[in-house]
């Protein structure tokens, strides 16, 4: 198969960690991240054809499908729409990879290296954050906003703030379950436009459902709105798939506000304790 982009040495290399790495990997675990690599760089580049507003972003010449389209294709998937990456094969791969095991007492970084990677888009979010001056808690809010794609997606703005919420700052948490609601209404003073990308991944004449209605409105008026708000503006501008990024500008910021417990994230009897282990084991069949 011949890909439509070529392979960026450089943001692979980054990718797996730097050059000391990929150095200590083996023949076939080299293989295989490349293959991962390509596959994520696909995933973007549909992402990025679906209208994303990212620099240079393709622009697909399909129309945007409708409601009624999208939901025709419903009895065509083998899966439905809002299952987490984890549990599905990626990059139109036909059958899933298996998965690294994480160290005994797992941080977030470990997370971020054997299950959310290589988490381009999260990265690309944070760093521009992070350009633009913005405060610690929307930067790790940037940083985390859409990882729980991993275990699901539907919602996602609740359950990854329900993911997080016992180890950061209630800004940040904040900040993850609301941007959800508040990428469906354009803030032009903030620099927030309705994203084409939506228009093709809901449907052109998609009205959100009540609860996302409702949840806009109180967080409108609510102190904290520019906290999720800025998350959205981030998040526009984060699918460029020739961007270089890694979690290495962010372990201090990590450190600062991320309340990793000594048990490890999953063996610490937190009320989303659970959550955690089905990351580490979404191969476990109950
Ligand atoms: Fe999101
Ligand atoms: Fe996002």
């Amino acid at each position: 198969m011949k890909l439509p982009f070529e392979i960026d040495r450089r943001a692979f290399i980054a990718s797996l960690g730097g050059a000391a790495a990929v150095a200590m990997m083996d023949h076939e675990a080299r293989a295989e991240a490349l293959e991962e690599h390509t596959e994520s760089r696909l995933d973007e580049l549909v992402a990025q054809r679906g209208g994303g507003t990212g620099a240079g972003a393709g622009q697909a010449d399909r129309p945007f499908p409708t409601v009624a389209e999208l939901d025709a294709q419903i009895e065509t998937r083998a899966t439905r729409r809002g299952v987490g990456n984890l549990f599905v094969a990626g990059g139109g791969g036909r059958t899933v990879k298996r998965l690294e095991k994480l160290p005994d007492r797992p941080t977030l970084q470990d997370f971020f290296k054997l299950r959310f990677a290589p988490a381009n888009h999260v990265l690309q979010s944070a760093t521009r954050a992070m350009k633009t001056g913005m405060t610690e808690e929307v930067i790790l809010a940037c940083l985390l906003h859409d990882v729980v794609h991993a275990l699901v997606k539907t919602d996602h703005g609740w359950w990854g703030a329900q993911l997080f919420e016992p180890y950061v700052p209630e800004k940040t948490s904040f900040a993850i379950r609301y941007h959800q609601a508040l990428r469906f209404y354009p803030d032009e003073q903030a620099g927030y436009e309705y994203p084409d990308l939506y228009y093709r991944t809901f449907g052109s004449d998609y009205t959100p459902p009540t609860h996302i209605q409702e949840t806009y409105k109180m967080v409108r008026k609510h102190k904290w709105y520019m906290e999720p708000r800025l998350v959205t503006v981030n998040d526009l501008y984060a699918f460029d798939p020739n961007a270089i990024v890694s979690l290495d500008p962010f372990i201090d910021i990590i450190g600062r506000h991320f309340k990793q417990p000594k048990e490890g994230l999953g063996h610490d009897n937190s009320p989303v304790a659970h959550m955690w282990r089905t990351i580490i084991n979404p191969d476990a069949p109950l």
